[in-house]
């Protein structure tokens, strides 16, 4: 049997980060939204006492380790071991979503594979059993299970989907090179004076569901920008440029360093991607519309 799952990135509508906590962890008032831009899971069955075997290939796969080390792999084995079976299983992750950028990447492939061994294991789970392992592996990887859209607290994992009633049109600025998300948790700390407790906006779980482009935009924010900008100073052009070029808003996605524009609508995206293309300090562009989800297809 075969089980290919199709996992979205994910960016941050708005992200809103409280003090450190005890555990090292930030509590976040966050929205989190798929797009669609994604990363293809593969699992094939081998029930040979092989365990799980990853070979990654597409755009971003070099200088990725397909080891233990791989949140892929270390999916496959968690969910093997909290359903009591055999992690036999062959993977194979192609990877069209940039690593270390702000986009959840390694958070996809991770969900990819609960999604995939699922099926192909005949486990079955239901999304809230998956979504508990899914926390055990990062803050993020429970969100890229679900896909869509959804306010996030906690530290990510405690999740509230939101219906939205509509497609958004957005533009991803892919910076060159990576950021290191503890890296830029540490930075926000160090530049902020006090936190006080996370807060949503008013307004924008209306706006999100309305698919209100104007209000969205209106809300957009990341308390992760001025950390992202104080380690990658020259985000702040492309940040300029988008705007500069008719993006509604632009923010840092994340923990950057790409940077998230949305547009009026797809033509504007358009548009928008190839002045940034051509101006902003960025290694490529990716137009895309939100919200997206996983999508799991079986083949015997
Ligand atoms: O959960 P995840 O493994 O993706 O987190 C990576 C690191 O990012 C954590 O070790 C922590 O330093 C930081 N982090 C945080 N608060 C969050 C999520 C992540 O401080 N809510």
């Amino acid at each position: 049997m075969r089980v290919t799952v199709r996992v979205p990135a994910k960016i941050n509508v708005v992200l809103r980060v409280g003090p450190p906590r005890a555990d090292g962890f930030h509590d976040l008032a966050t929205v989190f939204h798929a797009v669609s831009l994604f990363d293809d899971v593969t699992a094939d069955d081998v029930a040979d006492g092989t365990g799980v075997r990853l070979t990654l290939d597409g755009p971003y796969a070099r200088g990725l380790a397909a080891d233990e080390s791989n949140l892929a792999v270390r999916a496959a084995h968690a969910l093997a071991s909290a359903a009591g079976v055999a992690a036999d299983v062959r993977l194979r992750v192609h990877k069209s979503i940039p690593v270390a950028a702000g986009l959840a990447g390694g958070s996809a492939d991770a969900a990819g594979v609960l999604l995939a061994c699922n099926r192909l294991w005949g486990l079955h789970w239901p999304v809230p059993r998956l979504t508990e392992v899914a926390a055990t592996l990062g803050s993020d990887v429970p969100f890229s299970v679900l896909g869509g859209t959804a306010l996030g607290t906690g530290r990510g994992e405690r999740l509230e989907p939101v219906r939205v009633g509509g497609e958004l049109h957005w533009v991803l600025a892919v910076a060159d090179g990576e950021l290191s998300t503890p890296e830029v948790y540490r930075r926000l700390d160090e530049i902020r004076a006090d936190a006080g407790p996370p807060e949503l906006p008013s307004g924008v779980v209306a706006a999100m569901e309305r698919a209100d482009a104007p209000a969205v935009a209106a809300s957009m924010a990341n308390d992760m920008e001025a950390a992202a900008l104080s380690l990658r100073p020259s985000l702040r052009s492309t940040l300029d440029a988008g705007r500069a070029a008719g993006a509604l808003a632009g923010i840092v996605s994340g923990s950057g360093p790409t940077c998230v524009f949305l547009a009026p609508d797809g033509p504007g995206a358009a548009a928008l991607a190839q002045v940034l293309s051509a101006s902003a300090p960025c290694r490529t562009t990716e137009v895309v519309t939100g919200p997206a989800v996983p999508t799991v297809h079986v083949a015997s």
